[in-house]
């Protein structure tokens, strides 16, 4: 076999720094990334990696898992696009699974989670159009992506700076305060948007109340209540939505269905794709001509994520990464008030360290040193956002990792 020639990491760096846009916050150090298996990653050097940074909750089955693999180069010889003005099987086959995972409905695929959220909030607007409400009241701290409408609407006043005039229709209240949407809503508003776990906030869950009170009073109020899963859903916290883990939790009985979901990240494994679930309220308001994107819901994507849905439940996975997920916060939790591990949080593949005393970044590269990938989130917290198969054999090798750096 043809030897292939070493990938020089400065080379590669030199190359982004002449050549790509400096939008995203690299480290000068930050690996070269060549090649995965499961958890883990290496790099350009040969040096390995417990990947639980997971490409920012995307990577739930890991790296090149051979039945993605496999999927993609059998789809990839039958039909990989076709127009969305025709049909085909698999794009059927994937509303159906996503729709009787999530409730009755109907499902719109697009390609990111930003773009499933401008979806979902296009089909509110259009939905209270009648009557003159189109204000979509958001959370602080929320992050619904980087168009300038989810840079409107995110409650992260730094996402804007410089890209004004900002969007109009967006009014922001404190996250988990329910009297505070109750006192924003009036008669322009046209839906309420939360995460079921803010992500890039910091890992920080709604409550069960938060959750139930917002599906009465939206209801009460004639508003439309979308929940942005696109980081917290698809089973990272162990359950197919964060809201059924968290009020099963709390002991909720009560059904708690909300008027759209948005759908990205784990949906595709790495492969782009995102959706957006639409109720009974939704699901017919974005009409022929009112909505489109090319690549929405291709056969290739399609067929990608029909095979997620099944490696998930075939192999357990939601049940696996719950309980991994139980052992990654027993273990860092008996590290906390040790040098810079505080408050342990999350649920699944999604938990949540607050850093003390340095910053989440220096801690991040610290953590990249010993060979693990960490992702930081908000001002002080480090996301650990394992893949679904993880083994317990790396979760223990994880919080080893994070004591060398303590
Ligand atoms: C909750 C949430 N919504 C939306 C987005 C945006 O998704 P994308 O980057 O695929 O556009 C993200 C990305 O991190 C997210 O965490």
């Amino acid at each position: 076999m043809k030897k292939e020639p070493k990938i020089e990491s400065a080379t590669v760096r030199a190359e982004y720094a002449q050549h790509v846009v400096p939008s995203y916050k690299r480290s000068a150090t930050a690996p070269v990334l060549v090649r995965g298996k499961g958890s883990r990653v290496w790099d350009a050097d040969g040096k390995e990696y417990l990947d639980f940074g997971s490409g920012i909750a995307v990577n739930c089955l890991g790296h090149a898992h051979p039945r993605l693999a496999e999927v993609m180069r059998r789809q990839g010889e039958e039909l990989v696009h076709v127009s969305n003005i025709f049909f085909h099987p698999k794009q059927a086959e994937l509303a159906t699974a996503l729709v009787q995972r999530t409730g009755p409905g109907k499902m719109f695929f697009c390609n990111s989670g930003a773009e499933a959220n401008e979806g979902m909030v296009k089909a509110a607007r259009k939905a209270g159009s009648g009557e003159g409400r189109y204000e979509v009241i958001t959370a602080l701290n929320s992050f619904h992506g980087r168009t300038l409408g989810m840079i409107a609407a995110s409650g992260q006043e730094r996402l804007r700076e410089g890209f004004g005039p900002v969007m109009p229709g967006f009014v922001y209240v404190p996250f988990n305060d329910l009297a505070a949407v109750e006192k924003a809503i009036g008669p322009k508003t046209a839906a309420v948007m939360v995460e079921g776990i803010q992500g890039e906030g910091g890992v920080i869950p709604a409550t069960a109340d938060y959750l139930l009170g917002l599906r009465k009073l939206t209801k009460e109020k004639g508003v439309s209540l979308l929940m942005d899963s696109v980081q917290c859903g698809h089973y990272r916290t162990g359950r197919f939505q964060s809201y059924e883990l968290i009020l099963e939790k709390a002991g909720k009985r009560e059904k708690f269905l909300p008027d759209a979901v948005s759908m990205a990240k784990s949906l595709g494994a790495g492969f782009p794709i995102g959706a957006v679930w639409f109720g009974e309220k939704l699901k017919d308001v974005l009409g022929p001509g009112s909505h489109a994107t090319t690549y929405g819901g291709t056969a290739l994507a399609c067929a990608v994520a029909l095979e997620i849905l099944k490696i998930i439940e075939e192999e357990k996975l939601a049940e696996n990464i719950a309980a991994r997920g139980e052992e990654l916060k027993r273990g860092l939790a008996q590290l906390t008030g040790k040098g810079w591990v505080g408050e342990v949080r999350g649920y699944g593949g999604m938990v949540g360290v607050t850093v003390r005393g340095r910053t989440h970044a220096e801690v991040a590269e610290a953590l990249a040193q010993q060979g693990l990938l960490v992702v930081p989130a908000g001002s002080d917290v480090l996301r650990f956002l394992a893949p679904y198969n993880v083994s317990m054999a790396e979760i223990e090798e994880a919080v080893r990792k994070v004591e060398a750096t303590l």
